[in-house]
């Protein structure tokens, strides 16, 4: 949501901004603008749509200038165009935002009342333009800061330029992502990892309240009460290669390919002599012990890994288990006592709305535990306890390996609870911890059938609705497979359990309707082959995904999709299932001519409720 960078160095700034906002644009991509600090002033060019359209406008030149500020937006006030893009100036001052004003209209209202115009629609215009009166006040860069943001209700990341201070990049956050590289010479701001990674594996993770003063040769971060802290420098052990697309056509393809890899760094760290063991996460016994219920919360993707995870407690380790959206969560007062395990699932780590269900679960005195991508993200920060996920980054808007690593967490959390709850023997879980090792083989074997699902897809993309059925573990992937397929081709999707299909929806069944039927689970297979034929007497196009041995009756299905012969346990067919999930999304949506890794409208990280 908004991707910012800033760099000051001895490098031609322009080109490490571009650079950088071309790693940054999965967080939006409505326009993009930079800023340069010169000994004239500040040179500032921006362009609404993709960072394409802001290179264009470069080409005719640029001032030299070794100290600039990028910014690629996701709009929330305003309509994407010029004029709104950021950043935004106003007399001595250039900053770019990520977040929100709350209050932007009061604020914007008083410097009106003062005889301030405003150029754009932006919540942002307020900040820069506050920033520059307390600025010209003050003469003090984080004196003016403090001051602007005192009047601030709302979230924000912002990387700010004085003209009259050619070579310094001052930067401050508060419920949106802001790191610090710091490199030899030279140093940066950025939303995320992968732009700075470039030119430094070194950075700060910018705690709320401090505010930065980088130079070339320094990185300060004064305190709220002005001192100066000595931070803590951490290193990013993801090598460049892994933010790039390296030799793949989309960031989405590559990511599917990763996922077994991404699975065994997952699971591996956390079995220890055949059992599932936490000590890594530093989680012992006592907090996996003696609570009421689970809530599991998350947004989207990571809510659909929600939904496997509450299967796989309720199942295993007989503890009651809910699945809450994170935007609905605060605001149904959730029933929720310090006896109960909150579970935040999340790999950005920055969601709003997961971090302000996290906050809430806190304040009423629940156990937390965040399920984490982003390694020291607000929410792997503010979690009572954090279980990593090793993805790697995630580049393509539509989530694919932290799905997968996720399931992998819950699968590891339900044997352990399994075994503390003692609904499960030692042998028991040894037997399904070897189960759960073998899935990352699994996932690699079911990538094989990439060009069956692509051929799959031909047969769906002109479809205008699509449907998605299955039973238990089932239809929680027919949630996410659904999600793949309408966030990246476009193609209208809604996910049903099987049976509820005939209680409303059957009536849009119509001929040559793609309806995709998920159905691993042995147990329920005849009842989802019976809503299959449901289907098909309506005319429907059914294409079932299944183990490599189920039986399925020639004139229930159109076309079958099989998992390879070595997925054998329905308990554990759910990883390897979604895998022709996402292949079918991404060749429907590439066969379409979509912009695979950035669909319209979206954005990678929502930092905004
Ligand atoms: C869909 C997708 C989103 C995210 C959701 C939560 O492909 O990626 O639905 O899962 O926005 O994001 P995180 O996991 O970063 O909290």
């Amino acid at each position: 949501m908004c991707g910012i960078v800033g760099y000051t160095g001895a490098r031609r700034a322009v080109e490490v901004l571009l650079e950088g906002l071309e790693n940054l644009e999965y967080r939006g991509y409505d326009s993009a603008g930079i800023s340069l600090a010169t000994q004239e002033g500040i040179y500032t060019q921006k362009a609404k749509g993709r960072l394409a359209n802001l290179r264009q406008r470069l080409s005719t030149g640029v001032p030299e200038s070794s100290c600039g500020i990028g910014h690629t937006r996701w709009a929330t006030h305003g309509e994407p165009s010029d004029i709104n893009s950021h950043p935004h100036c106003s007399g001595q001052v250039s900053l770019v935002h990520n977040g929100i004003v709350e209050n932007y209209m009061e604020l914007r209202r008083q410097l009106m009342d003062k005889g301030h115009v405003f150029l754009s629609q932006t919540d942002t215009e307020t900040i820069v333009q506050y920033l520059d009166l307390y600025y010209q006040q003050y003469k003090d860069p984080i004196q003016a800061i403090r001051q602007t943001l005192a009047l601030i209700r709302g979230t924000y990341a912002l990387a700010i330029l004085f003209a009259d201070r050619p070579g310094e990049i001052y930067a401050v956050r508060k419920d949106s992502p802001l790191i610090v590289g710091v490199g030899n010479g030279e140093n940066l701001v950025a939303s995320d990892i992968p732009a700075i990674l470039p030119y430094t594996r070194d950075y700060i993770l910018l705690e709320e309240g401090d505010v930065a003063k980088l130079t070339g040769d320094t990185v300060e971060i004064y305190d709220p009460d002005g001192k100066l802290d000595l931070p803590t420098i951490l290193h990013a052990d993801w090598d460049i290669g892994a933010a790039q697309k390296g030799g793949y056509d989309h960031f989405m393809r590559k990511e599917i390919d990763e996922q077994p890899r991404a699975l065994e760094s997952t699971l591996s760290p956390r079995i220890v002599n055949g059992m599932v063991d936490f000590s890594i996460d530093h989680i012992d016994d006592a907090f996996l012990s003696d609570f009421r219920s689970v809530q599991i919360v998350a947004c989207g993707t990571a809510m659909h890994a929600g939904h496997i995870g509450r299967h796989l407690i309720e199942k295993l380790a007989r503890i009651p288990v809910s699945v809450e959206v994170a935007s609905e969560y605060r605001y149904c007062d959730p029933i929720l006592e310090k006896e109960d395990l909150v579970i935040i699932v999340s790999q950005s780590g920055e969601t709003a709305d997961t971090l302000a269900a996290l906050r809430l679960a806190k304040a009423r005195g629940a156990r937390t535990l965040a399920i984490v991508n982003v390694v020291g993200s607000s929410i792997a920060r503010e979690a009572e306890k954090v279980i990593y996920t090793h993805a790697g980054p995630e580049i393509a808007v539509a989530s694919t390996k932290a799905f997968s690593v996720q399931v992998g967490v819950f699968y590891l959390l339900a044997i352990r609870l399994a075994q503390l709850a003692g609904q499960l023997d030692a042998k028991t879980c040894k037997d399904m911890v070897q189960a759960l090792l073998r899935i990352p083989n699994d996932v690699q074997q079911t990538l094989q059938i990439a060009a069956d699902c692509a051929d799959a897809a031909s047969a769906i993309k002109d479809a205008s609705s699509a449907f998605y059925v299955g039973r238990g573990l089932d239809h929680c992937l027919t949630m996410e497979g659904s999600l793949k397929l309408k966030e990246i081709s476009y193609i209208h999707s809604e996910a049903y359990a099987a049976g509820e299909l005939k209680h409303g929806t059957i009536s849009l069944i119509t001929d040559g309707v793609p309806v995709i039927a998920i159905a691993t689970q042995d147990a329920l297979l005849e009842k989802t082959i019976s809503n299959i034929r449901e289907v098909k007497a309506r005319g429907g196009y059914v294409l079932v995904i299944c183990k490599a041995n189920t039986v399925v009756p020639e004139d229930a299905a159109d076309r079958v999709l099989r998992l390879p012969s070595s997925v054998t346990q329905d308990l554990f067919a759910p990883l390897p299932a979604i895998v022709p999930m996402q292949l079918l999304a991404y060749y429907a949506a590439v066969q379409l001519g979509c912009d695979v890794d950035k669909p319209r409208n979206l954005a990678k990280s929502v930092t905004v409720e």
